[in-house]
């Protein structure tokens, strides 16, 4: 697994305003989406591209466009939906799937309640959009799902992670090259119900209000 955390001061800036327990929903929704847009830049750096010949009004030149098959773009639902707009700012070609998952609170297990991906993901760069990286469970189980599916590479986009979900990940999947984890920040640890220190508490809670 290969681990990007983004080293940028906007970044520190609107993760820190996120944080904020006083921030309100509108605002919170606001910045993970421009946050989201910073890390879609992160994590698109290896995207598939291939050779396409245009005109410029001077001269023929060979540039440039995504490959086919197109990326797959994943939220994981519910608070993973918070992060699409950002990451599809930045790739508006690519295709969306959905993966929902929910953690059981009392084994903290990850549980599968709704899929709406394609049936064959073969050649396919997945990027998965969850926004906290807290025990990992999510996670593993969602990348062991697009790899089943025939995925090529998977890339998964947070918020935030604590280290424990990291080790977690890095035992599932080990050293392969084709996983690969951006995240805004690592934070300190999981406190004992599972929420990631310092934070920023319940992200889907935070996006859309507590259900
Ligand atoms: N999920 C969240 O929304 N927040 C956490 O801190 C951990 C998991």
């Amino acid at each position: 697994m290969r681990l990007h955390v983004a080293d940028h001061p906007l970044v520190a800036h609107k993760l820190t305003v996120l944080r904020n327990k006083d921030t309100a929903s509108p605002t919170f929704r606001l910045l993970v989406d421009e946050l989201v847009t910073l890390l879609a830049y992160e994590a698109t750096r290896e995207v598939h591209t291939e050779p396409y010949r245009i005109t410029t009004p001077v001269t023929e030149t060979v540039g440039v466009k995504i490959a086919d098959p197109r990326p797959l773009v994943v939220p994981i639902l519910r608070a993973g939906l918070g992060m699409l707009e950002g990451m599809t700012r930045l790739l508006p070609t690519a295709e969306v799937g959905f993966l929902g998952m929910q953690r059981d609170e009392t084994t903290l297990e990850a549980i599968t309640y709704a899929n709406r991906l394609p049936e064959d993901l073969s050649g396919r760069q997945c990027f998965l959009l969850d926004p906290m990286l807290a025990t990992g469970g999510t996670l593993v189980a969602a990348i062991d799902y697009l790899f089943g599916l025939g995925a090529r590479d998977v890339t998964a986009v947070c918020l935030l992670a604590a280290p424990e979900g990291l080790k977690v990940l890095e035992a599932a999947v080990g050293d392969r090259v084709d996983v690969k984890v951006v995240v805004a920040a690592v934070d300190e640890r999981l406190d004992e119900n599972a929420y990631i220190v310092p934070g920023l508490g319940d992200a889907g809670d935070r996006l859309y209000g507590v259900v």
